[in-house]
């Protein structure tokens, strides 16, 4: 009797001092099971007086039953503290601001390109796209650049084959526009150009937009107003002043390029237009007669002008980036803030 009460406490006390169930099982095993201590119990009352056995029984077995109910409490204890942590640990503060969704934006010149679409197409404009990989024949001979033109010495050609070449400028989408469409026209062709060279204030590869007014009035005049206009609404200074100088190309004569007053220092001279006030910002002029032969336009009855601007030299401008090359590094912090 002693020892049963004495191995009841023994139990309880194991049993507490245990917090995993898999010791918990061996320490079942140590007093419930077939070799443990009350199974041992059990074999000695063959050895006890008749009279005195079914007492003992009796007595064996409620040390068992409490045995087993200081274990299953047990069980149920760790199990609920495993239960506990495991919420605690796994606990979800539905009350915290959430990570954000880092959201994309539109690159800075896809902008830009948008923009001076948006303001040709109010101009009256049609756009109009041309290959990346052409011919000879289209991003040069039918602009009037003969093989041997010096002229060719100012595109710096990536080749594709004997046949083909990555478009030095959108000047060819002329030529095809004109193939496929009957003047009068209007229309401009925005798109990726390719040259090689490369260094701080060139990449392989950039961005243009052509413009084309074909028509039996269109003169310079018209051209001076069309893009003073339109570079006054695309920095949105009413009062921006612009100039022409001669230039030359091949496929236009005369030839021009346009200049407009420092969008930065408003003329005053800055690092931005080397003092000067002024800042480049497109070549233009009339359609060179040559021109409008190869792709079967009557240069007698209808006239042309057409322009090509750079449209990364606008985004600098508009945006005050001082490096083209942060457009193409794609960093995320230079480009989020287009955003
Ligand atoms: N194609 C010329 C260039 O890339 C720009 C231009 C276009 C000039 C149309 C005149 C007329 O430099």
């Amino acid at each position: 009797m002693q020892d049963l009460e004495q191995i009841q406490q023994d139990a309880n006390a194991l049993f507490q001092s245990i917090d995993n169930l898999a010791e918990l099982d061996q320490a079942k095993a140590r007093f419930l099971g077939k070799q443990g201590v009350l199974a041992a119990a059990m074999r000695t009352l063959g050895s006890v007086p008749a009279e005195e056995r079914p007492a003992l029984g009796v007595r064996i077995n409620q040390a068992k039953d409490a045995v087993e109910q200081a274990l299953r409490a047990r069980r149920e204890a760790i199990q609920a503290a495993q239960l506990e942590s495991q919420l605690r640990a796994e606990a979800l503060d539905v009350t915290l601001p959430g990570r954000g969704l880092g959201r994309g934006g539109e690159h800075p010149v896809t902008r830009t390109l948008e923009r001076i679409e948006g303001l040709f197409h109010s101009l009256g404009f049609d756009v109009a796209e041309g290959p990346e990989i052409e011919t000879d024949f289209y991003n040069f001979t039918a602009l009037n650049i003969p093989q041997d033109h010096p002229a060719r010495a100012m595109h710096d050609t990536f080749y594709v084959d004997a046949a083909h070449l990555l478009r030095t400028h959108t000047s060819p989408v002329q030529i095809r526009y004109m193939q496929a469409h009957e003047p009068p026209l209007k229309v401009i062709a925005p798109g990726r150009v390719y040259r090689c060279d490369s260094d701080v204030t060139h990449t392989p590869m950039f961005h243009q937009v052509e413009g084309l007014w074909v028509d039996e009035q269109v003169d310079f005049s018209a051209l001076k107003g069309l893009l003073a206009e339109f570079m006054q609404r695309f920095f949105e200074q009413d009062d921006l002043k612009v100039r022409f100088r001669p230039s030359f190309f091949p496929f236009t004569e005369p030839s021009a390029e346009m200049d407009i007053a420092c969008v930065i220092c408003r003329g005053a001279g800055c690092r931005v237009c080397s003092h000067t006030g002024w800042l480049e910002v497109l070549g233009c002029g009339m359609v060179h007669p040559e021109v409008f032969r190869h792709v079967g336009v009557d240069s007698e009855r209808y006239l042309g002008f057409a322009f090509g601007l750079g449209v990364e030299r606008l985004a600098m401008l508009r945006y005050g980036v001082n490096d083209l090359r942060l457009f193409f590094e794609n960093d995320l912090r230079f480009l989020a803030q287009f955003n």
